[in-house]
């Protein structure tokens, strides 16, 4: 299988947009305090009543090219959509089932085919979310927190989602992962059967860790939650700007830049990738808010790209230093200072690791000097020791990073 592109990738950007991007988290004056993409499901809303919104939905601001040359500028390496959620409507022209964004909308369009397409075009790797269990629109789909037990799933898996997971491998070219979701009472043969279905079609395509049954390529962690220690086989977490996947118009709970740059290098210290979400609005517009964001981390990604892409787990500094975080290559060792000013014109020590320093430099700061950055030498025990020394001034600085290179190929630290 071909995993390059997904381990060093590091980045990539989840899209959540389908109906539910319509309500905005409000339906009838009432305001759902959950996912806004499950307010069919929270709030009740019968299929029927939800089935109106298709005579509504005309994203005329969603624009594909648009989304692929931000998402460059963003860094980002991978493109993750909705291709059907938990709601059952289709964002892709499908055949099995009309109830589907081309069929069935006031806009009739295919957005897995738009992006497909902008994907290719843009050079990025495209890849599809799909609920593969819960279906609210079927009516022998899952269904969260209901009895289940009357349901049909066999009908459902024979009738929609098979031939729909058939189709979006089929009809759009290469699929670099296809996402999967909630897999709830999911057997492992029932599992296996959509393994091999993807494998059969598309053998280069990963699939995440929710297959259910322990059957994903790779570990997909719980929701916004980031490990507290480095994995060492490939990870990665879906992760919000705000508290919603969907867009949620009363939603305004952001993160600042400098709190997604933080979360993205303790996870990439512990060497997992970063899937980050917009939520489009009902007109496919992306909320102001997380282009401010995105764009500040794309800036800081272009000058610091180096220490991010390409770099693998290592094992965690034996001290503590809550402001430090390591992201390693081979032969190359990054040491990120966060909230640097508070370190304007100190040294910070860097002890016990053995490996021989060849060359230093600060990333993306060809306005601060690298002669005397950092000091190499042992400890009156023997140690060794290095001091990074923080200049006095940093100007507008969220981060400060020291690129090490070494001798040695690995990380190693010594106690004696
Ligand atoms: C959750 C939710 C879902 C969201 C997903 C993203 O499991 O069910 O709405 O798409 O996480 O990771």
């Amino acid at each position: 299988m071909h995993h390059d592109w997904f381990l060093s990738g590091k980045y990539g950007l989840f899209i959540h947009f389908g109906l539910y991007s319509i309500l905005g988290g409000e339906y009838n004056g009432k305001r759902t305090d959950f996912l806004s993409e499950w307010i069919m499901l929270s709030l009740d809303i019968p299929v029927k009543e939800y089935e109106k919104l298709t005579l509504q939905f005309d994203p005329v601001h969603f624009n594909a090219d648009e989304i692929c040359c931000k998402a460059v500028e963003w860094g980002m390496k991978y493109i993750c959509f909705t291709a059907k959620h938990h709601d059952g409507y289709a964002m892709f022209r499908s055949y099995a089932d009309p109830y589907n964004s081309f069929d069935n909308s006031k806009c009739r369009r295919d957005f897995v085919k738009e992006l497909a397409d902008s994907c290719r075009k843009y050079g990025i790797v495209f890849c599809l979310y799909y609920s593969q269990a819960q279906d609210w629109h079927h009516k022998d789909g899952y269904r969260a927190y209901q009895d289940n037990s009357k349901i049909n799933f066999r009908r459902y898996l024979d009738e929609k989602c098979i031939p729909q997971v058939k189709e979006i491998l089929s009809n759009y070219g290469d699929i670099g992962m296809i996402w999967f979701d909630t897999s709830m009472g999911m057997t492992y043969q029932e599992s296996k059967e959509l393994v091999n279905i993807v494998r059969s079609l598309q053998p280069n395509c990963l699939i995440n860790g929710r297959i259910g049954n322990n059957l994903g390529d790779y570990m997909t962690t719980q929701d916004n939650h980031i490990p507290a220690y480095p994995i060492k086989k490939p990870w990665e977490i879906p992760a919000t700007l705000n508290s919603s996947w969907a867009y949620k118009h009363f939603d305004n709970d952001w993160l600042t830049p400098e709190n997604v740059l933080q979360k993205f290098l303790n996870i990439v210290a512990r060497g997992g990738n970063y899937l980050l979400n917009i939520g489009p609005k009902g007109d496919g517009s992306i909320p102001e808010e997380s282009v401010k964001i995105l764009d500040t981390i794309g800036m800081w990604l272009k000058k610091s790209g180096e220490s991010i892409y390409g770099t693998h787990a290592i094992d965690t500094y034996v001290y503590e230093a809550p402001n430090l975080r390591f992201t390693h290559k081979d032969y190359e060792l990054f040491v990120h200072v966060l909230d640097p000013h508070r370190f304007a014109g100190k040294q910070i020590s860097l002890q016990n690791i053995a490996n021989t320093v060849k060359q230093v430099n600060w990333i993306g700061r060809s306005d601060l000097n690298s002669d005397n950055m950092l000091r190499v030498s042992k400890t009156l025990d023997g140690d060794p020791y290095w001091g990074l020394n923080i200049p006095e001034n940093l100007d507008e600085c969220m981060v400060l990073s020291a690129k090490i290179v070494t001798e040695e190929k690995d990380f190693i630290q010594k106690m004696l």
